[in-house]
């Protein structure tokens, strides 16, 4: 069914420079990006987005990762979309990742795995929300 889903193009995407080839894999895809804005994540922010993760022995790391460097958060619209784009993803290790995803093709690293994005229907509603106004998503009808 369609779907809307949250994706984050981390600070290694920003300063890599990959932020337009990481891009281009959803749009090849035939999904819809229907908002996107690049921004510093702060750590009030961080906590809230990894909520999940506070309590975890890596969090303090992930959460000066996450901030080091500005992010952009990308809207996708598509059907079946948060699974279509997490198997695009694939594992969250670059190190394990497939061959053929973004991250088996461009990361080796569990931490800097370059894109986050959201895991089920629930996450993405709640992710969506820290990131976007409702008034920012785009309505239009793309073309094919
Ligand atoms: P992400 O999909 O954004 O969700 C949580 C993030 O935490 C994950 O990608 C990784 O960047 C990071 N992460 C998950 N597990 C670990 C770990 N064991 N050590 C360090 N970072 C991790």
């Amino acid at each position: 069914s369609m779907q809307r889903t949250l994706v984050l193009l981390k600070p290694d995407a920003v300063q890599r420079r990959l932020i337009g080839e990481l891009i281009a894999r959803f749009e090849a895809k035939g999904l819809n990006i229907v908002a996107m804005k690049m921004l510093q994540v702060t750590p009030e922010l961080a906590k809230q987005h990894y909520a999940e993760h506070v309590e975890k022995p890596f969090y303090p790391s992930l959460e000066s990762f996450i901030t080091s460097a500005p992010i952009v958060a990308l809207a996708i619209d598509g059907l079946d979309v948060i699974q279509v784009v997490r198997d695009m993803l694939g594992a969250t290790s670059g190190l394990k990742a497939a061959a053929g995803t973004i991250r088996g093709d461009f990361s080796s690293s569990r931490q800097m795995n370059l894109v986050h994005a959201s895991d089920g229907p629930d996450a993405a509603q709640r992710e969506l929300a820290l990131y976007f106004d409702e008034s920012e998503f785009c309505d239009y009808q793309p073309v094919l």
